[in-house]
C-alpha cells in the first residue's frame, strides 16, 4: 500500500527549500522506489532560465545517484492554488524509468489526484525507438 499522505508531507517539506527567486513558484516532489525508499526534490532555478531544474527531476536524480532506478510513485506539490502537473520534460524524464509509475498531484494531504504516467504521456519517445 502506498502511503500517499506520507509522500505528500515529504514533498511539502522538500518544497520549503525551493530555490525559485525568479518565479516565486515553489515545487516539491517525493519519489517512492519499489524497494520502499523515499527521495525528495525541489525546483532549482537559474539566472539563465533554461538551466532551471524542476522538482521532479531533482528527486529522480537524487534516487538514481543513490543507486535506485525502480520507481513506484511520485508526488508533486507546489505553492500554487491549483494542482501542479509535471511539465513535458519531466514526464519524459520520469518515463525513462517506469511508464506505469503513479503520479500524485496534491494540493495537500487530503486533496490529491492520482494518474498513471501512461495517461499523462501518450506515445512518448522511449529507448525502444532508438535503433
Ligand atoms: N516546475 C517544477 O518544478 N516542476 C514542474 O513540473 C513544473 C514547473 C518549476 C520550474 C520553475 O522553477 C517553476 O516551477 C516555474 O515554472
Amino acid at each position: 500500500m502506498i502511503d500517499y499522505t506520507k509522500m505528500i508531507i515529504l514533498a511539502k517539506n522538500a518544497m520549503k527549500n525551493s530555490y525559485s527567486p525568479y518565479s516565486n513558484f515553489k515545487v516539491g516532489a517525493c519519489v517512492l522506489t519499489k524497494s520502499g525508499k523515499y527521495y525528495l526534490g525541489t525546483n532549482v532555478e537559474n539566472s539563465s532560465f533554461g538551466a532551471t531544474v524542476c522538482a521532479e527531476r531533482s528527486a529522480i536524480c537524487c534516487a538514481v545517484t543513490d543507486g535506485e532506478r525502480e520507481f513506484e510513485a511520485i508526488a508533486i506539490v507546489s505553492s500554487g492554488d491549483d494542482y501542479t502537473f509535471p511539465c513535458g520534460i519531466c514526464r519524459q524524464f520520469i518515463s525513462e524509468f517506469n511508464k506505469d509509475i503513479k503520479i500524485i498531484v496534491a494540493k495537500d494531504e487530503k486533496n490529491y489526484k492520482i494518474f498513471t504516467l501512461q495517461k499523462l504521456l501518450q506515445n512518448g519517445f522511449n529507448k525502444g525507438d532508438i535503433k
